[in-house]
């Protein structure tokens, strides 16, 4: 079985660069990488996707947001990220069930009994050994978040990044608990720097965490062996 790491954070943290960095890593390494995302990495997924994250869709409500969440994870776990880990590779998720558990139970305040069954039933219990979670203050993010947003011409992903200053901030909080509850799954690293700094946090978490999960391939690429 391969190995599988989740990034998560709030809006414009920079886990999704982050991900792209420690996969030219371990590319460099000779690992074979697969990288996907949620909601979408595969083409039913994306669909979802594009209707979660359209800010014309202000109708949606939160039930049926957090049911389009785990369709679109059933979908992409069976099709993507089972069959990567069974081919042995590491897989590289930005965002997976944390962001459930965030978003909808804590930004939202669905059921938070309900979101980890829909989360079991939608992954058939496949988990991330390890979740880096890129944490700064919500100031900083969602300013990264919207200036990225603005430069962008194609369709505009920012149903959340719409989302009031406190709703953001119960989602950092909840990330922050998650983390807490799950220490030995959970890196946290500080993403309020620029992307070369933040990067060698990562690294360094990572490094030091590889070494005490035993995968001595991946340890080593991140102590730049
Ligand atoms: P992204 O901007 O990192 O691509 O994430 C898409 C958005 O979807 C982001 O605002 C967080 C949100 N989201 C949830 O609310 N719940 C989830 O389960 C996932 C995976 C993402």
């Amino acid at each position: 079985m391969g190995f599988f790491i989740t990034f998560e954070g709030i809006e414009g943290c920079g886990k999704t660069t982050q991900l792209r960095l420690l996969k030219e890593r371990l590319e460099a390494a000779a690992e074979k990488v697969t990288v996907t995302r949620e909601p979408g990495g595969c083409p039913v997924a994306d669909q979802m996707r594009a209707i979660l994250l359209d800010a014309k869709n202000s109708a949606i409500t939160p039930l049926a947001e957090l049911l389009l969440y785990a369709a679109a994870r059933a979908q992409h776990v069976q099709e993507v990220i089972v069959p990567a880990l069974e081919r042995g590779e590491t897989v590289l998720c930005d965002r997976f069930t944390d962001a459930t558990v965030a978003y909808q139970g804590h930004g939202r305040g669905l059921d938070l009994t309900v979101i980890e069954e829909l989360n079991t039933l939608a992954t058939g219990r496949v988990q991330p050994a390890l979740t880096v979670l890129i944490d700064c203050p919500v100031e900083v993010g969602l300013s990264r978040a919207l200036a990225r947003i603005e430069a962008t011409s194609g369709a505009k992903e920012e149903r959340f990044e719409r989302e009031s200053l406190l709703f953001h901030q119960k989602v950092r909080n909840g990330y922050l608990t998650l983390a807490a509850a799950f220490p030995e799954r959970f890196v946290v690293v500080d993403g309020s720097g620029d992307v070369q700094q933040t990067g060698l946090l990562v690294e360094e978490a990572l490094r030091q965490r590889m070494q005490s999960l035993g995968k001595a391939g991946l340890a080593a690429v991140k102590a730049g062996c």
